[in-house]
């Protein structure tokens, strides 16, 4: 047996693979990373397109956040949350920086879920109100009170335990609108809906809206122009708070620091996590403003985590700020995004099966049809395996072809390193153009 056979062995045979019927897994065994690029435990080479899971955002292997890292492991690994360190105290202001509050302070957690376990817990502590409002396409998380949260169907086997609280709106998905507007005479009917449900639900009792930044896995559903700002309209209305997550639109995936400046728009909470360390160590972190950070002078925080603040995950998310700003990865992503828009214009010429293309910075995704006219999806939304048909086999190619990223029911996501280049770009495009091939045959323009 090969040494990789061996490490492939005690994976399948010993962990749990998220997500998945455990029989007949067959993971990538990757060795090694560079820049945009995995290689696995033969040599072959993957072209990262999803930077993982939407957190690589610098690339990986990144020499000057692997030194300080290092550095820090010397010094000072870990001490318990209620200590100060030198990371933790750099992180928050570097943090409080970048984010549109004026000032404010972070709570640190170790990634995204427990982050937004964190702010729905402030938000309710800080108004005495306990219904949050968040929308059905949507995914906050996989622990109790992020999955109740998302609307995202991964829930649907566990939907007897979810957290109480949650009210879920609809979203404003134009391409299949729910109120069957065109954009072009569209009146905004997404915004009454929540008013509507803002009112036979109480705004006394509901303590904040909850939406991503900007949409991600469930398809990268662009916000309309105006419909955040809406948002934030209707929580003033109502004395709600507005919490954005922005585990995946933040830290420049979507163009900004944080995806919902795309919006002009202000919330009370951030919650950040996957970007702010690029995945080089596990950290989330919960931004609040002023006014809410000021509560807890004299109210005790009823939160806590042993490794929260963790000074080496710390370490890591300043460093990741330093390659932003020093590389300024974040100014380029405007010029890649159209780049990448006009990549896709020649692909929807070429393959009948692009029904939408929505991309907002590196964040993106195609969503496949049958006919171009009836919208029919190549594979219906929460589609099991067996249900994907001709998706299983473009997701197949594209792995074959040597590439990572995500293909979920009908819709292929394009969310690179914001390293990458123009060339790279192309090199990706092109492997999902050869996959797209194989749906020619299906769909019809
Ligand atoms: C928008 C959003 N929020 C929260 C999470 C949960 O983050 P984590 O997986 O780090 O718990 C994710 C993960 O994909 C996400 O995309």
């Amino acid at each position: 047996m090969t040494t990789r056979d061996t490490i492939k062995k005690q994976n399948c045979e010993h962990t749990l693979f998220s997500w998945s019927k455990q029989e007949g897994l067959d993971p990538a065994m990757i060795e090694r990373a560079e820049g945009i690029y995995l290689y696995d435990f033969n040599g072959k080479r993957y072209i990262d397109f999803s930077s993982q899971l939407m957190n690589v955002n610098i690339g990986h292997n990144h020499p000057k956040v692997n030194e300080s890292i290092k550095e820090q492991l010397d010094k000072l690994a870990y001490v318990f949350p209620g200590m100060g360190t030198e990371p933790r105290g750099e992180l928050g202001k570097k943090l409080l920086d970048i984010s549109p509050f004026d000032s404010g302070k972070c709570f640190f957690t170790t990634g995204g879920a427990d982050a937004i376990e964190n702010a729905i817990k402030i938000a309710r502590v800080f108004t005495g109100k306990h219904k949050i409002i968040t929308k059905y396409r949507s995914y906050h998380g996989a622990t109790y009170g992020a999955m109740s949260a998302g609307g995202d169907p991964r829930k649907h086997p566990i939907d007897n335990q979810l957290m109480p609280g949650i009210v879920h709106v609809e979203d404003p998905y134009c391409y299949r609108c729910p109120w069957g507007q065109e954009k072009e005479s569209c009146k905004k009917l997404c915004l009454d809906h929540v008013e509507r449900v803002i009112q036979f639900q109480g705004p006394q009792n509901i303590a904040a809206i909850l939406i991503e930044g900007e949409s991600g896995s469930s398809g990268c559903i662009k916000y309309p122009k105006g419909y955040w700002k809406g948002i934030k309209a209707l929580a003033d209305k109502y004395d709600l708070l507005t919490i954005s997550d922005e585990v995946m639109s933040g830290f420049g995936r979507c163009g900004q620091w944080f995806g919902v400046e795309n919006h002009d728009v202000t919330p009370d909470i951030i919650v950040a996590a996957k970007g702010l360390t690029s995945g080089y160590i596990p950290l989330g972190a919960v931004i609040v403003n002023d006014s809410i950070a000021k509560t807890f002078d004299k109210t005790p925080l009823p939160a806590g985590l042993t490794y929260s603040a963790h000074a080496l995950a710390c370490k890591a998310g300043s460093a990741c700020i330093d390659v932003y700003k020093d590389e300024q990865l974040i100014d380029g992503v405007a010029e890649k995004e159209q780049y990448l828009h006009e990549i896709c214009d020649d692909l929807v010429q070429k393959h009948a099966a692009i029904g939408d293309v929505r991309i907002t910075g590196l964040l993106g995704c195609l969503e496949l049809v049958k006919d171009r006219q009836t919208k029919e999806p190549l594979a219906p939304w929460n589609a099991s395996a067996d249900q994907m048909g001709v998706m299983n086999d473009v997701a197949k190619k594209i792995r074959d072809r040597g590439m990572h990223t995500f293909v979920r029911w009908n819709y292929i996501f394009i969310a690179p390193p914001l390293t990458i280049t123009k060339e790279q770009l192309k090199e990706g495009m092109d492997i999902i153009s050869e996959a797209l091939e194989l749906t020619d045959f299906v769909s019809k323009n």
